[in-house]
């Protein structure tokens, strides 16, 4: 796969201050230089089993779930300790230890990926094997999963949806909102790849071979459509973001049409 090679970060990752912090408090690795090795470390063994480009690129180390508008909303929640989160396509499942370190419970957590693999390394990563309580799910999203109709509060979804062409992400979306308890405010949100110019862009390692990167309008568009199979009343919120994207300075793609789409669906 000679082009997902060039998506492996051969430089340093760099590293955010609140990553930083993570690592020194909740993993218990102090050195700058001595974090950086050990996530480098990881990153290999994970990149010979995938080549991802959010692993090539380091973003797993990215606390995807900080950036977003609705973070705090998000953080609030949680730390009552009464609601639920879905981490959906959590791969090393950063989002749910930055959330652990924001003070909500672990487990509230859950969460979900076709590679079991993945969420291994994510405790090698985050050397809390023994303490983190959060449940994990493996299965195909498109399958029968494992994941119970209407038993999560939240579901964070960060660079997963994007994996698909338009139909899969009806049906992906539509099964997410399925997965919601059926009340007022029960929430999606995430960040993926998306584009002004909205449409099926190539994607060599999806499931159709092809991923639909999504304008502010088109995400209106699947969510009105999403409404409309689901029956509920259902609120999006889209805007684009930058093209940096993860660790990874994509500035190559962004001649391709390549942007940072921020989203959020919420039930009214
Ligand atoms: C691009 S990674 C995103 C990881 C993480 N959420 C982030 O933002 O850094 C997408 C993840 O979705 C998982 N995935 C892809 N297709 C899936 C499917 N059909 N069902 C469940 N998980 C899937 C992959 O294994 C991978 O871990």
């Amino acid at each position: 796969m000679a082009g997902e090679r060039s998506k492996y970060y051969l430089e340093d990752p760099e590293l955010g201050e609140l990553t930083k912090e993570l690592f020194r408090q909740y993993v218990g690795i102090q050195g700058d230089e001595e974090i950086v090795q050990h996530i480098k470390a990881i990153r290999d063994k994970a990149w010979q089993l995938f080549n991802y480009p959010c692993i090539g690129g380091f973003s797993f180390v990215e606390m995807q779930i900080h950036g977003h508008p609705l973070a705090n909303e998000v953080f609030a929640r949680m730390k009552t300790g009464k609601e639920t989160l879905l981490d959906l396509g959590c791969c090393f499942a950063q989002d749910i230890r930055s959330l652990v370190f924001e003070g909500a419970p672990s487990d509230k957590m859950t969460g979900f990926d076709l590679r079991s693999d993945f969420v291994e390394f994510g405790y090698d990563l985050f050397r809390d094997r023994k303490t983190l309580k959060s449940e994990f799910v493996f299965g195909d999203f498109f399958e029968e999963c494992g994941l119970k109709v209407g038993s999560f509060d939240i579901i964070h979804a960060s660079a997963f949806f994007h994996l698909f062409n338009w139909e899969e992400q009806v049906e992906a979306v539509t099964k997410a909102i399925r997965l919601l308890k059926p009340k007022k405010d029960s929430l999606i949100l995430g960040r993926q790849a998306g584009s002004p110019t909205a449409d099926s862009y190539p994607h060599p390692t999806s499931r159709s071979g092809e991923m639909f990167r999504h304008d502010p309008e088109s995400f209106d568009k699947l969510v009105n459509e999403v409404a409309r199979r689901t029956g509920m009343q259902l609120k999006a919120e889209s805007a684009f973001v930058g093209h940096q994207y993860g660790g990874l300075k994509y500035k190559e793609l962004e001649r391709e049409g390549f942007r940072v789409i921020q989203f959020s669906i919420r039930m009214v």
